[in-house]
């Protein structure tokens, strides 16, 4: 037997109402917010991941599926959704009308290590705001996550936020960083020596524990904020505390993707960031396109639902409604046709269709979760008068067959 990939899982059907769940509030939410749906390829030209999220972060050096097609072009699976949605908006002038709030849900392909919650294929809710440097982008942003993760039932994630400064305040940091990485050069690994060349702040995101034992000690971008930087923060948090969204300050947070400028956050469970994002207003005209403002943010759909229960949350779990019963072969036909109707009126319904016994049937009802279930034998053929079970409290009401509606508002 040929066994699903290593890191990636199957969605099955007893677990797919809580995708929907989540699904369904991230468009109800993203509506409310006149937020709009994008979809962009899986797989991308690899330069674009190149370019954005960048050379030297371990999402692109050593995560992305990277492949030649047979045209020999380099491609890539998207191992975040960012990227796609920029290319798509400047390819396709979307932004010629600011702002615009674009959403998403789709697969993202990291080659990781697979362990509890980090797997090589993951879903992402994504949102991606255009047009505003103004410190509200985030607040509406936030605003949106916040709503959506409320609407599923999460009270108590925490939000982590940061400033990362822009490219003036980075300058003098790189430095700093720089000067101290080179007085501890000879104990960090051979990666971050690397990235203390190419892009220092990277050194930051090292999983290797040594190197983050000495991080503790690096100067701290948030030491280095220039003033416009400092307000701009300061101004979000002011937004979020104005419409009650709470946060804790965490000077420690950089984040793995070289686009960001400021604002930086996640929403975590437990060591496992839940939701991440943040400003990243050069990343337009990084990719070919007008320097334009933008905020965003990805939120993984399989690390949240392994979040719920944790945090006490039950997914909506919608039950069919009406199994309709056949207790003699001469009803089976009248029970399609029941069906029929009933699935027309917009009820949930079903009846046999594997030949099974009444007691099976009855079975097969219970199992599958019925709020009801109708029986039609020889006798309710005659009379036009179907009985129809509760099947939780046991009580047993007569429906009329030409008066099926009553059904609809049970
Ligand atoms: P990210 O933090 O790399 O950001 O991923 C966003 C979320 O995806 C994480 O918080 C996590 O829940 C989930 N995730 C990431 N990797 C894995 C994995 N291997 N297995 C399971 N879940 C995972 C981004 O991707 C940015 N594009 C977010 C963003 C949007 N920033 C601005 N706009």
């Amino acid at each position: 037997m040929i066994n699903v990939p290593k890191g990636t899982k199957d969605m099955l059907p007893s677990e797919s109402y809580k995708w929907q769940a989540v699904e369904n509030a991230a468009k109800k939410i993203a509506a409310l917010y006149n937020a709009k749906q994008i979809r962009t390829p899986v797989f991308e030209h690899a330069e674009l991941f190149l370019r954005s999220v960048g050379d030297s972060t371990d999402i692109v050096t050593k995560e992305m599926y990277v492949f030649e097609d047979k045209g020999g072009r380099k491609m890539a699976l998207r191992p975040e959704g960012t990227a796609g949605v920029v290319r798509s908006v400047l390819e396709n002038n979307v932004i010629e009308t600011l702002p615009q709030k674009l959403f998403y849900i789709e697969g993202v392909y990291r080659y990781e290590q697979p362990q509890a919650g980090r797997y090589r294929e993951h879903h992402q809710f994504g949102a991606e705001f255009f047009g505003s440097g103004l410190p509200c982008f985030e607040v509406e942003l936030l605003g949106l996550a916040h709503d959506f993760l409320r609407e599923l039932g999460f009270n108590d994630l925490r939000l982590k936020i940061n400033s990362i400064g822009c490219n003036k305040c980075r300058a003098e940091y790189n430095a700093a960083l720089r000067a101290f990485l080179s007085g501890v050069n000879e104990k960090i690994c051979g990666d971050c020596k690397r990235r203390a060349e190419i892009n220092p702040l990277r050194t930051l995101d090292c999983k290797v524990p040594s190197c983050q034992e000495i991080y503790k000690n690096a100067p701290r971008i948030s030491d280095y904020l220039c003033d416009d930087c400092k307000a701009h923060h300061a101004a979000v948090l002011k937004g979020l505390d104005g419409i009650g969204i709470k946060y804790v300050q965490d000077k420690n947070l950089v984040r793995g993707l070289d686009y960001y400028t400021r604002t930086v956050f996640e929403l975590c469970d437990g060591d496992l960031a839940v939701l991440g994002g943040g400003r990243y207003d050069n990343l337009c005209e990084q990719l070919g396109g007008k320097p334009t403002p933008c905020v965003g943010f990805g939120c993984g759909i399989e690390r949240l639902i392994s979040a719920a229960e944790a945090h006490g949350v039950a997914f909506d779990n919608p039950v069919p409604k009406v199994f309709v019963a056949a207790q003699a072969d001469c009803a089976r036909d009248t029970c399609v046709s029941t069906v029929k109707a009933l699935r027309d009126m917009g009820v949930a319904a079903e009846c046999d269709l594997m030949g099974k016994s009444l007691k099976a049937q009855f079975k097969y009802a219970d199992r599958q979760g019925f709020a009801y279930v109708m029986t039609i034998g020889e006798s309710e053929l005659n009379s036009g008068v179907y009985p129809l079970k509760n099947m939780s409290s046991g009580q047993v009401i007569n429906v009329k067959a030409d008066n099926l509606s009553v059904i609809k508002d049970l």
